[in-house]
């Protein structure tokens, strides 16, 4: 069994926050912000399901498939709404889902875990649909009093509508999925606390993970750097995306972009890069594109995917 990308959908809050609302509240800059991290403003307010919900209702409607025809709808996010239940049940109820329903939690490589687990799920069948959502609220998980965090992420949701199909229709070629427990503590909030960061070990961590995780997914597929036609990789720090395109040998123009206007959404930076550069008109059919992403654990995950107009 093979698996296609049918339809997407976005979500970003209302409220835009600027590098230049920071220096009001905090010793920064916006010139200090862009120079290392790329990021110019981010989107904040609203809940993890509020946003999952209207990303996951935009993308059912694009791809004109009924929501009670989705087998599996799986939300990855790192910033449930509450500890029980699962932030799915809102998102399942609102859509109205047919099948069942269940959050993931693998920081900011949740969204190609999730590719990775929708794979498995339709070929094990009886899955034959998934809706695939990555929403998160890091606003809410954020020290607004911390400069070395507050300015580097934003709240947003990404959705895409996963469907069987035969092997030779299929459109994810190969992946690799990861983590390393023992670099839990370079990044993490405690249950009820705020995010605290290792800015300069994250970095080195981010870079060599998503440099390991695109050659081994790459390997897999057959392919090589030089033909990733769109890098899709984690929105976390531009200066993090550039390192890894050098070490790749992939041209830092062919990397989708949107944390100048988002900064680090977690597990919706990936769908709401990819999305951005499908809109953008970036992919042409047959076009390979290289998934990446990282994040607390650590984790990683990528994913190479063969681009199929005619799958929509
Ligand atoms: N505004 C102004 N100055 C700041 C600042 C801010 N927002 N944040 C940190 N600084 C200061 C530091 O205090 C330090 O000052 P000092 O030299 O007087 O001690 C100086 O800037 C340099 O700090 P440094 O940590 O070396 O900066 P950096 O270039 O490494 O950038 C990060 C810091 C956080 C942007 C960078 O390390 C990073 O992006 N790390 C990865 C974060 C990440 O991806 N997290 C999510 C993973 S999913």
């Amino acid at each position: 069994m093979g698996l296609q990308i049918v339809g997407w959908g976005t979500a970003l809050p209302e409220k835009t926050l600027t590098n230049r609302d920071l220096e009001a509240q905090l010793d920064t800059s916006d010139q200090w912000i862009r120079e290392r991290t790329g990021i110019r403003e981010r989107r904040i307010g609203d809940s993890t399901a509020e946003l999952a919900i209207e990303a996951g209702r935009e993308a059912l409607e694009h791809a004109e498939v009924d929501p009670a025809s989705i087998d599996m709808m799986i939300l990855c996010t790192t910033t449930p709404d509450q500890t029980v239940p699962a932030t799915s049940a809102k998102v399942h109820e609102a859509l109205g889902i047919g099948g069942g329903a269940f959050d993931l939690n693998a920081a900011c490589a949740g969204f190609v875990y999730g590719i990775v687990v929708a794979e498995s799920l339709l070929a094990a069948n009886p899955a034959k649909r998934v809706l695939l959502i990555g929403a998160d609220v890091l606003s809410r998980i954020t020290d607004w009093t911390d400069r070395n965090t507050a300015v580097l992420f934003g709240d947003g949701a990404g959705a895409v509508v996963l469907q069987g199909c035969s092997d030779t229709d299929g459109q994810l070629l190969s992946s690799d999925v990861g983590a390393d427990g023992s670099l839990s503590g370079i990044l993490y909030a405690d249950l009820g606390g705020k995010m605290k960061m290792e800015g300069a070990e994250v970095f080195k961590g981010a870079v060599r993970a998503m440099i390991g995780s695109s050659r081994r997914a790459l390997e897999s597929a057959g392919h090589r750097a030089d033909e990733i036609a769109l890098l899709v990789p984690h929105q976390a720090n531009l200066r993090i995306i550039e390192a890894a395109c050098q070490r790749l040998g992939i041209p830092a123009d062919r990397a989708a972009i949107v944390l100048d206007r988002t900064g680090n959404t977690s597990s919706a930076s990936i769908p709401l890069a990819l999305i951005d550069a499908v809109r953008a008109d970036r992919l042409s059919d047959g076009d390979l594109v290289l998934l990446t992403g990282f994040g607390a654990g650590m984790t990683w995950a990528s994913a190479v995917v063969r681009w199929r107009e005619s799958a929509r």
